[in-house]
């Protein structure tokens, strides 16, 4: 019998072959580690469908920050939780509100670790929806007004980059010009371009009290089927000024991902989301995947798919396997 002149086996004989010839290379430079910040202090509060993932006071933040930026991790995003919350979420635009307070105590501690905030308000309104209702419905305009004076407060805060995250029509340039406005023109926009309506997000909705009281999130975050209308999404962000281009949830839409790569050059970010990390804890607390594994190769994918950034709540224990390797 006749065999192929091409073996394939080959070069995955030994693991140093294999080292030589992997195409994909997961870093620790490569992760963004989200962490929650609520009132108080000396708090730590265990989020229970997210296990290992907490909320912090911002004395707490400050030390989970170092602890990422000791384990080399170069950037962190933060989500507030207010005290009260309001119609119109105007603790995201005060200057001495949570994520203020916290961007400046983080930079201070830890001046070097790229410090991001996300600017959206379902944390902030009493009905979690993210902007201003008018008849029931969210107002894109009229959110508009607030995300630029969010967007301006962490500036003022020391923030690097600001993350609109609500899906509101012309957040990219509304953000941009509201900090080029006040001479803030090298604080970058990290854009939430393709985010989809999605059921993954469930743990962080317990993480952040950001629930919508009524109905969901459909009228404003993309629908689950479309890659096409992403691309849209991502080049009218791309004209407004965005830095970086984001897709979330990452593990579903890992074509997305790779369409974006392939049509745009700006970095692309993928947001492996709460619902994604606590699949791969509770399926591993049961013993039923190897844990570790699945991890490294569950962001292997998302890197390979042409993600250049994750987000990630697994970013410590993944900057922790990588460095073991
Ligand atoms: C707020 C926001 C959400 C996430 C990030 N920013 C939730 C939502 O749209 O309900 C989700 C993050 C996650 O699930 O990890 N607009
Ligand atoms: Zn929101």
């Amino acid at each position: 019998m006749q065999y192929p002149e091409y073996r394939a086996r080959r070069l995955r004989r030994t693991e140093a072959l294999r080292r030589l010839t992997r195409e994909t290379h997961l870093r620790v430079d490569d992760f963004i580690y989200p962490l929650f910040v609520v009132p108080g202090k000396d708090v730590r509060k265990p989020i229970p469908s997210m296990p290992g993932i907490h909320n912090f006071s911002i004395d707490q933040a400050v030390l989970e920050a170092k602890r990422a930026y000791d384990a080399g991790i170069p950037g962190v995003i933060l989500f507030g939780i207010p005290d009260k919350k309001d119609a119109v979420g105007s603790e995201a635009w005060d200057d001495r509100g949570i994520v203020q307070r916290a961007i400046r105590d983080i930079k201070r501690a830890v001046p070097e670790l790229t410090v991001i905030a996300d600017a959206c308000f379902c944390e902030y309104t009493d009905h979690g929806h993210c902007g201003v209702l008018v008849e029931g419905a969210v107002d894109n305009d009229d959110t508009l007004e607030n995300l630029a004076r969010a967007a301006l407060s962490y500036a003022k805060a020391g923030v690097d980059v600001v993350a609109p995250s609500g899906m509101m029509d012309g957040f990219v340039g509304v953000t941009r010009e509201s900090l080029d406005e006040e001479g803030y023109t090298d604080v970058a926009i990290m854009a939430y371009s393709a985010k989809y309506a999605s059921g993954y997000y469930g743990p962080f909705r317990d993480a952040a009290q950001s629930s919508p009281s009524f109905g969901d999130r459909r009228a404003y975050q993309m629908d689950p089927a479309n890659v096409r209308e992403a691309m849209r999404e991502v080049s009218l962000d791309v004209d407004e000024g965005a830095d970086i281009i984001m897709v979330k949830p990452a593990l579903a839409y890992l074509d997305v991902i790779a369409h974006v790569r392939d049509e745009h050059d700006l970095p692309v970010a993928a947001y492996n989301v709460s619902g994604e990390y606590a699949m791969l804890k509770a399926a591993g607390e049961r013993g039923w995947i190897d844990y570790d594994r699945v991890l490294i190769e569950t962001l292997t994918g998302m890197k390979r798919a042409g993600a250049d950034i994750i987000i990630s709540y697994h970013a410590l224990e993944a900057a922790a396997l990588l460095a073991k390797k």
